[in-house]
């Protein structure tokens, strides 16, 4: 999976257009972007949406956080359609994570659902406490998969007039809670997921952000605008040349028989560098169709 683009869940237009989107998941969103007028409808269209697509991509639906007084009626009304995976924002701690699930154990097993089908993924930095917590995600549940972080909420929370600077870079905080959740995620052994870009229309900031989230080690980022998926699907897909250059490594360890460290064309090459090539070509053969 390397994209994963949110839909506001009550907008039927938008539900269309996410269909040839090219995304391989999208988020049925019932926060953030969903007016409190419209829970309700939200959580009915999403439900529509998932038991409509059986197949295409992977659906995930965005609940409404654990202190409002929405998110068990969220669940209640989403799970009987059976997503591929709940996204829980504004996680503190992985506690936050094994409450959702306990709620899902009895859900699943209410509706006939398998225990355990329905996976959870979360935005693990929107608020200054979650960012002290960034190792308790790991062996919290059985269910995560991926985790995620944002800047918007954090910037709220913080009281801040902008988490990017002057050139458009992300400042100090929003650096940390990022680079936090790479960690967390890695350490948790889910998929680490980059964060938006809200400047939807700046496609080279997009480019930019997205190859610095591969760079980093993250597997796959978010997008807000449909424009956005071919960009984040194309930098995420290794390229020939990228995996020409890892089978070089690999036959060069080969070739070498015994060793610890290979010259490969006047570059130093040991183990760290054989196991980044073996995860590209693992990578690109899980991409391939
Ligand atoms: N998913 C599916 N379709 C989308 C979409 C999305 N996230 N964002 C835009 N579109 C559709 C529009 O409906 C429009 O469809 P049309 O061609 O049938 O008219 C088309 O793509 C072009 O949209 P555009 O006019 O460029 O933008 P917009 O002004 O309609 O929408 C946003 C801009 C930001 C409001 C919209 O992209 C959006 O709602 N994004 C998701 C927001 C969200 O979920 N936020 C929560 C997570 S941070
Ligand atoms: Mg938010």
């Amino acid at each position: 999976m390397r994209s994963f683009l949110f839909v506001p869940g009550d907008s039927e237009k938008k539900q269309t257009k996410a269909e040839t989107s090219g995304a391989d998941a999208l988020i049925l969103d019932l926060e953030d972007s969903v007016a409190l007028s419209a829970k309700e409808t939200a959580r009915r269209m999403a439900y529509d949406y998932i038991t409509a697509h059986g197949s295409g991509p992977k659906l995930v639906v965005r609940m409404n956080a654990l202190d409002t007084p929405f998110w068990e009626e969220d669940l209640a009304a989403i799970v009987p359609a059976q997503p591929f995976a709940i996204m829980v924002p504004k996680t503190i701690s992985g506690a936050c994570l094994q409450k959702v699930a306990a709620k899902l154990d009895h859900l699943e097993k209410e509706n006939g659902i398998e225990a355990g089908a329905i996976k959870l993924c979360n935005v693990a930095t929107e608020t200054a406490m979650s960012l002290f917590n960034m190792d308790s995600y790991k062996d919290a549940t059985p269910r995560l998969f991926a985790m995620t972080w944002g800047a918007e909420d954090l910037a709220a929370d913080l009281g801040a007039q902008s988490n990017k600077d002057e050139s458009g870079v992300y400042t100090g905080p929003y650096q940390m809670a990022r680079t936090l959740c790479l960690l967390g995620a890695v350490a948790a052994e889910v998929m680490p997921v980059d964060s938006i870009c809200k400047e939807f229309r700046d496609e080279a900031a997009l480019r930019a952000e997205t190859r610095a989230a591969l760079r980093d080690g993250f597997t796959a980022k978010m997008a807000i605008h449909p424009a956005q998926v071919p960009v984040i699907n194309e930098v995420f897909t290794p390229t020939e040349e990228d995996l020409a250059h890892a089978r070089a490594i690999v036959q060069a360890f080969e070739e070498a028989g015994d060793v610890g460290v290979v010259n490969l064309d006047g570059v130093m090459i040991d183990m760290p560098h054989l196991k980044q090539a073996r995860q590209l070509i693992a990578k690109a053969e899980a991409a391939r169709p």
